[in-house]
């Protein structure tokens, strides 16, 4: 099986010994604690399912520096964005070495996770720009990866952490949720060597499931991990509760049997479109995967990236940084003439009419007023769920950044 990354072997952070959680939980009841943000909190979850090898914890302001500037971090380490704990105010923790971090996104805020603070560190102003400029390509803040970013304060405080559970995750998405170990495994026991990811964030249509079996072939692969992000989205996405039954839903029926994994892991979209791409290949491949698929506008939202950025920075990436290789995917529809879903570059003699392309917002529509978009676009049994879903929302969504014209 493919190594980790920057390891020869996975080092999860959670505390698996329930004795060893237990005491540990102990000890975090009586220490200084901080309710962290949102994307901290995340950041921990995917840090304790292994998913962030081979970080130990938080990002110093070095390390972030660097992450952000050229993908490195000061120790050494490849790594496309900064891991960080951000607060507006650390004064409650002045002066602890170890302190509790506790959840923000469960009620009761309960302890997440233990850490020894190695530094407390403020970014300055234009460190925040450098940053949100390489990061996200823009300091838009009606960008909604820029805007939680720069909205959580500027004060990183960085060190190890051993985390104690997988917030809400875990219990929200019990069929779903699993940590880059648990998939390691599973692919073991199934004898898969070869595994081609899919990153979404979205329900699938039939584009993306076509994309998951051309990749499939193409590689000529022992499975498909569909992975699919179960955290924060932006307003107008859809939760993914509904995502994952519409996935589920297209699986059962139309994947061929023993061909897939579904599964999903905890943490906040950026939105990054590129550098977030590059995140999707690294922890994929702590996952095991050996391919990730990156199509059009990849972790993208509105027109701030180009639809094939997220293809072209892997340019960048220094030779050997990671190991998972990339299938590049071309915008992919059905074409009318052919009868199937095709990539655009494999139909040279196809003009736009011979495709069938729905804007993101004219499905949203039709789904919103109970019509269900064509066969050759989307599985009826997918339509299904989220004409449910849409004609139950009191307020219809008003997009404001409608992509993915599938
Ligand atoms: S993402 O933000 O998680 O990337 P989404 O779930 O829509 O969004 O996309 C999942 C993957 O499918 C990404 O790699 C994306 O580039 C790719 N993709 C989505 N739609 C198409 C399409 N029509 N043609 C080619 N690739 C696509």
């Amino acid at each position: 099986m493919i190594k980790p990354h920057g390891s020869d072997t996975l080092n999860p952070l959670y505390v698996k010994d329930d004795k060893a959680r237990a005491a540990l939980l102990k000890e975090a009841e009586g220490l200084p604690s901080l309710v962290v943000c949102s994307a901290a909190a995340a950041n921990a979850v995917m840090m304790a399912g292994g998913y962030f090898n081979p970080l130990t914890g938080y990002m110093n302001k070095a390390d972030a520096l660097g992450a952000a500037e050229k993908m490195v971090t000061a120790s050494g380490v490849f790594f496309p964005v900064p891991i960080l704990n951000m607060v507006e105010d650390a004064s409650s923790i002045q002066g602890a070495k170890r302190i509790a971090l506790k959840d923000p996104n469960v009620e009761g805020n309960p302890i997440l996770a233990v850490m020894d603070v190695d530094a407390i560190e403020t970014f300055t102003d234009d460190e925040m720009k450098m940053m949100t400029d390489k990061i996200f390509r823009t300091d838009d803040m009606e960008h909604p990866g820029v805007k939680a970013f720069n909205s959580v304060g500027k004060t990183a405080i960085s060190g190890p952490i051993q985390v104690l559970n997988f917030s809400y995750f875990d219990k929200e998405f019990p069929e779903t949720f699993r940590t880059a170990y648990q998939i390691r495994e599973e692919m073991e026991k199934l004898g898969w060597e070869k595994v081609v990811a899919f990153q979404t964030r979205n329900p699938m249509h039939l584009a993306h499931e076509e994309l998951c079996r051309m990749a499939y072939h193409a590689v000529k692969a022992d499975g498909i991990l569909v992975h699919m992000l179960l955290g924060k989205l932006k307003e107008g996405d859809i939760p993914a509760d509904v995502r994952d039954a519409c996935i589920r839903v297209m699986a059962e029926k139309y994947f061929e049997p023993n061909t897939v994994l579904i599964t999903g892991y905890g943490f906040d979209m950026l939105y990054a479109g590129p550098r977030e791409a590059v995140l999707h290949a690294l922890f994929r491949q702590n996952t095991g995967c050996t391919h990730l698929i990156v199509g059009r506008d990849h972790a993208g939202v509105g027109d701030y990236y180009g639809p094939f950025d997220a293809q072209t920075i892997f340019d960048e990436v220094p030779k050997g940084a990671m190991d998972i290789e990339i299938f590049n995917a071309d915008h992919t529809a059905w074409s009318k003439k052919l009868n199937k879903v095709v990539m655009m570059r494999d139909v040279p003699d196809h003009t736009k009419d011979d495709f069938i392309l729905l804007s993101g917002t004219k499905v949203r529509a039709m789904l919103s007023e109970g019509t269900a978009p064509p066969k050759e676009f989307s599985r009826p049994e997918v339509s299904k769920i989220l004409i449910t879903y849409y004609q139950g929302l009191e307020e219809k969504p008003e997009i404001k950044m409608g992509k993915h014209s599938g």
